[in-house]
């Protein structure tokens, strides 16, 4: 749908998947990860006692943070589901006068030969949700028992996401603008279907892409599914190959861990292999 907006100026509306967008996502996630890596850094020397060198990142996307942590000197491997995203991943590495470090793959199913690796990792890291695109407890347990299979005795796995907290009111919308270059994206998340049951949240996003002479809106839908943080606790407990060794949250304020409770709603689980 295409319509006049000012003389000089189109607007276009399409529906489609937001991931099939790496430029657009980076823009919106990618500004501000200095905080995300500083709590990684400090997970890495806290909480484990090996030497973290080697990094893994299941559902890298863009791979915002994985190049972050490359600059660090950090040997780092991430795989995606979605092709457009790894192939966005690996030409910035190659930008960046590096080899390319992610591969297409369903965190739920994959093995070190697919990472092209020889040896487990010491650490691994899940920010923002992309964890519970995972819908089912089968497909936990999978990729619980995939990701033992890749990150060495006491090594960790450091998981970010959203809970649907048991009391309180949570929150349900929100919408940040950032800009790169003459690119600038607005994006809008609003919640319109959460089952606590069926444990199924449905979140309409879109992307308000501007940029000189056009605009375009990008309209999706993200699927996820909900967790209490007792099936939070659950799921890893039961994996027997994780267990929880510190908390933070969207914060990132490393000088104090958060304590858990019925109304934890943006939780950090730094879980440690076993
Ligand atoms: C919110 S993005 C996060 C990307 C990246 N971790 C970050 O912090 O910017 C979620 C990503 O999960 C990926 N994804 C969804 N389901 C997946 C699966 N089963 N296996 C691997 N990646 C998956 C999507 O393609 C998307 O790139």
């Amino acid at each position: 749908m295409t319509q006049p907006n000012s003389p000089e100026e189109k607007s276009t509306t399409i529906a489609g998947n937001l991931y099939d967008y790496p430029s657009y996502y980076d823009v919106i996630f990618g500004a501000d990860w200095r905080r995300e890596i500083e709590l990684l850094k400090f997970c890495f020397e806290q909480h484990t006692e090996l030497e973290v060198k080697q990094l893994f990142e299941p559902a890298c996307g863009t791979g915002r943070l994985l190049i972050q942590l490359a600059k660090l000197d950090f040997e780092v491997t991430g795989l995606d589901l979605n092709p457009r995203a790894v192939k966005y991943c690996n030409q910035r590495f190659k930008r960046a006068g590096r080899t390319e470090a992610a591969v297409c793959g369903d965190m739920t199913d994959f093995s070190l030969s697919d990472l092209t690796l020889q040896k487990p990792m010491q650490a691994a890291f899940n920010p923002i949700n992309s964890i519970r695109h995972l819908l089912s407890e089968d497909q936990m347990q999978s990729h619980w028992q995939c990701m033992a299979e890749v990150i060495e005795l006491g090594g960790l796995y450091i998981v970010g996401l959203h809970l649907s907290p048991e009391v309180g009111t949570p929150c349900d919308a929100e919408s940040w603008t950032a800009s790169r270059g003459q690119l600038t994206v607005c994006s809008h998340l609003q919640t319109t279907d959460l089952d606590l049951t069926e444990r199924i949240e449905r979140v309409a996003m879109s992307y308000d892409v501007t940029t000189p002479g056009q605009k375009l809106r990008i309209d999706g839908e993200l699927i996820f599914r909900t967790y209490s943080l007792e099936q939070f606790t659950q799921s890893f407990e039961n994996s027997a190959n994780w267990k929880l060794c510190a908390v933070y949250d969207f914060t990132y304020d490393t000088s104090q861990q958060i304590s858990l409770t019925e109304a934890s709603e943006d939780v950090i689980f730094v879980l440690q292999r076993t």
